[in-house]
């Protein structure tokens, strides 16, 4: 078995928080990832595909076609985009490193040509990374909560 790996890259905003708690509650769990207006990161995400070479090609999966399908069913969708609020597979969940996990594989398992999905691998920041193998995770949806307004500018 062979395993081939695509590396793609997404910026994003999200804000960490529980429509069902508190907000003290919200503040003492999620702390400064609870901030109302959300903050960003540069993920970098590993999709790992595993199978055995074509004889005729070389290629587990070609992997400039996976490439396009990582950025058609992924990162067009999320990359400098509002988690929370842009993104319709995303709305309701907390979109945390874990989360976003197992709901990327949910938009690519099915979308491959050949090979077969292994591992997501998704790093939030140089310190904060999620493995996911595909195992059965139920990621609850909450009701969503309005997105705040920003202020307007007075001139
Ligand atoms: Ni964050």
């Amino acid at each position: 078995m062979i395993f081939v790996t695509r590396k793609s890259t997404f910026s994003a905003a999200h804000r960490l928080y529980n429509p069902t708690f508190s907000d003290e509650r919200n503040q003492a769990v999620f702390d400064k990832c609870n901030n109302p207006l959300g903050h960003g990161h540069n993920y970098v995400l590993e999709l790992t595909v595993k199978g055995l070479p074509d004889p005729l090609t070389g290629y587990v999966i070609d992997l400039k076609l996976l490439k396009d399908l990582i950025d058609v069913h992924i990162i067009n969708k999320v990359d400098h985009k509002h988690l929370n609020y842009d993104v319709d597979f995303l709305r309701g969940i907390i979109p945390t490193v874990e989360n976003l996990c197992v709901v990327f594989w949910q938009q690519i398992e099915n979308q491959l040509p050949s090979g077969e999905l292994h591992m997501i691998r998704l790093y939030e920041s140089d310190q904060n990374v999620a493995d996911y193998f595909g195992e059965k995770v139920t990621v609850p949806h909450y009701e969503l909560a309005e997105a705040p307004q920003y202020a307007k500018a007075t001139l």
